[in-house]
């Protein structure tokens, strides 16, 4: 069974609320509502949410919204903060937790990453997990980097009830192969896909296996997307330089159709 592709853009610590406004608007205009078999998202910095937020609703656009982090409280005394009822009441669909740049720089946690996981599926938001192992665990091995991983998954998987494991995404993103140009090579990256799979299998049945979808980040581009979109399991990608120019961004989308 072929999920329906997603393809998320994480626009990390960039544009300011006018250019934001300005990228998004542009990759309306350049969007054709019918990309049915793929889902699109934007995750602008939270500053700009509202702001793309009306111009998606402006446009009718079946672009989605999402955000690049949470934290698991509802309110209250956490300064600088923002709640998974903030994004939902702003219109977020989706939210990407435990980036490796926030696990690096903000000292995320595996067991913080399924707070934050568990905290947005109790309001009905996408939780797009990502896991990824750096250069000096790939360079020992292709099953130490897959143990790696694996562990990452399970520990942000112990937080979430089974019943809702089917609903998150998971991304693998090679720490090595973000920001770099240099990507992982599609049976790479769909030798990891598929082992995040059957760990996602293990925990919590073959259904909810089934039915998560598994995107694969890291320097994907227009030219090399298609190479990913075939892989069997590899549904997606998480793009972060290329989605900040409104035409690689939507290449991408298209190597998913
Ligand atoms: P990149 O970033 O596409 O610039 O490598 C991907 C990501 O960090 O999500």
């Amino acid at each position: 069974m072929k999920r329906r592709a997603l393809v998320a853009g994480n626009w990390k610590m960039n544009t300011t609320v006018v250019e934001a406004t300005m990228l998004s608007q542009d990759i309306c205009n350049r969007y054709y509502n019918d990309y049915d078999n793929v889902e699109t998202v934007l995750c602008p910095p939270f500053i700009s949410l509202k702001s793309v937020a009306t111009v998606l609703d402006y446009d009718k656009s079946d672009i989605a919204l999402g955000a690049q982090d949470v934290f698991w409280e509802k309110s209250g005394a956490y300064t600088g903060a923002i709640s998974p009822q903030m994004l939902k009441a702003v219109g977020c669909r989706y939210c990407i937790v435990g980036h490796s740049e926030r696990r690096e720089y903000f000292g995320e946690s595996n067991n913080d990453v399924g707070r934050k996981a568990k905290a947005l599926l109790s309001v009905d938001i996408t939780p797009i997990v990502c896991v990824g192992e750096g250069i000096d665990v790939r360079e020992v091995g292709a099953g130490e980097a897959l143990d790696f991983v694996v562990v990452q998954v399970a520990a942000a998987l112990e937080s979430i009830d089974f019943a809702d494991v089917g609903r998150i995404v998971v991304a693998y993103e090679p720490i090595w192969a973000i920001g770099t140009g240099r990507t992982a090579t599609p049976e790479i990256a769909q030798d990891m896909c598929a082992g995040i799979r059957a760990c996602i299998a293990d925990i919590a049945g073959a259904d909810a296996a089934n039915k998560v979808r598994i995107l694969y980040g890291g320097s994907m581009k227009p030219e090399n997307a298609a190479s990913f979109a075939p892989e069997p399991d590899i549904d997606g990608g998480l793009i972060g330089g290329a989605a900040l120019k409104s035409q690689d961004f939507l290449g991408i989308v298209k190597a998913f159709i």
